[in-house]
């Protein structure tokens, strides 16, 4: 199945919000690969935001992502990238809709809770997978669920 990266950004997990974001992943029926608690540094932020270097909010970002620990994860199933950004809502929570994780926490452009590979963006899941994690670090099995989840599963 397809594999996407997530993050709980910053001011996600300083506010308590990582286990609300594992919790509708996973309720959805998505299946989690990997996890990592981290503190992201300066060079790692520079490139997993290389593609906004030239925007003006760019050092903002950086401060911002480098600003605390995070939870970068994996998350595994069908249409993963889209569904998951789907679930994220718009990049702007004022803009987001009510039930998505944006719309649902946060009122900030700048503070906006989580990251989700774009799926408009080619190989931008695989990308970020392989940035943050060494493919040991991701584990695959099946959820028990999985018949109940997927038709032909
Ligand atoms: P990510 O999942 O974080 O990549 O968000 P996104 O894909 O929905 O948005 P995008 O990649 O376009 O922008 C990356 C991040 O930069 C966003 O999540 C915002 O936090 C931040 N950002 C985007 N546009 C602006 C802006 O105009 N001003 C500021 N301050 N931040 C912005
Ligand atoms: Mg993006």
């Amino acid at each position: 199945d397809e594999r996407t990266f997530v993050m709980a950004k910053p001011d996600a997990v300083q506010r308590g919000l990582v286990g609300t974001i594992i919790s509708r992943l996973e309720e959805r029926g998505l299946k989690l690969a990997g996890a990592k608690f981290m503190q992201i540094d300066e060079e790692l932020a520079n490139q997993h935001y290389a593609e906004h270097q030239d925007k003006p909010f760019f050092d903002e970002l950086v401060a911002f992502i480098t600003s605390g620990p995070v939870m970068a994860m994996v998350w595994e199933g069908a249409d993963a990238t889209r569904q998951v950004r789907q679930m994220m809502g718009a990049t702007d929570p004022k803009e987001a809709q009510p039930g998505t994780i944006r719309g649902d926490f946060g009122l900030d452009l700048g503070q906006n809770i989580i990251h989700g590979s774009d799926h408009e963006d080619p190989g931008a899941n695989e990308r970020e997978i392989d940035l943050f994690f060494d493919e040991e670090e991701l584990v695959d099995y099946e959820r028990s669920d999985e018949p109940w989840v997927y038709e032909d599963a």
